[in-house]
């Protein structure tokens, strides 16, 4: 059996999203917090489904025991250097169309600098905040008449619709496009986009 981490710090939508998105398929998560009372550990256990505190000195340790075919950071707070990344397959994901609006409250900046499309990035994860080779894009546009919450709340939307979709297509070691997520569930009205998923 595909064995997938889901590793965040938070509030863990994206991790919920994705145990629903595989609920009744052949994958073994587990959920990683490095949080003692992260959100994300609760929501773990109220799915049933396994979860780890891991320090976060204690991740070379860890994945060095513990071999995974991806490891999907959501919302990991910490920068996890090369030795560990080196243990596994790490991916991301970020709300903005990276290279744009790295690091922090990015989707607060995009909107505040008045862009009219963001969206949202998956990419490979490196020891650089949010510098890894991008996976998959999808946009979101900003209506002139949008406030920041509606933004916000298009934005999360968006990443919990993706997520599952580009993680079950690497898990599966598939090479997919933009065409391919459009033919996915994701595309059934959603006026997004996608881009630049092959080469994972
Ligand atoms: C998401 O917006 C993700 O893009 C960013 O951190 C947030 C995590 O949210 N890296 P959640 O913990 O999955 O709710």
């Amino acid at each position: 059996m595909l064995k997938l981490a889901v590793m965040g710090s938070g509030q863990g939508s994206n991790f919920e999203a994705i145990a629903k998105f595989f609920e009744g398929k052949n994958i073994n998560i587990t959920c990683i917090s490095d949080i003692p009372d992260a959100k994300i550990l609760k929501l773990a256990e109220n799915l049933g489904i396994k979860s780890e505190l891991v320090p976060f000195e204690k991740n070379l340790e860890y994945f060095s025991k513990n071999k995974f075919d991806l490891v999907a950071l959501a919302g990991y707070m910490r920068i996890l250097p090369t030795e560990v990344l080196a243990q596994s397959k790490f991916i991301n994901i970020h709300p903005s169309l990276l290279p744009a609006f790295k690091g922090k409250n990015a989707i607060l900046r995009a909107f505040m600098h008045g862009v009219k499309v963001s969206g949202i990035t998956i990419h490979f994860a490196e020891e650089k905040v949010d510098e890894g080779r991008i996976i998959a894009q999808f946009p979101v546009i900003i209506q002139a008449q949008a406030s920041f919450d509606e933004f916000e709340a298009e934005i999360h939307a968006t990443e919990h619709k993706l997520y599952p979709i580009v993680i079950e297509k690497i898990l599966s070691d598939k090479v997919f496009d933009f065409s391919d997520l459009m033919k996915s569930s994701y595309s059934k009205g959603s006026e997004g986009g996608c881009g630049g998923c092959k080469n994972h």
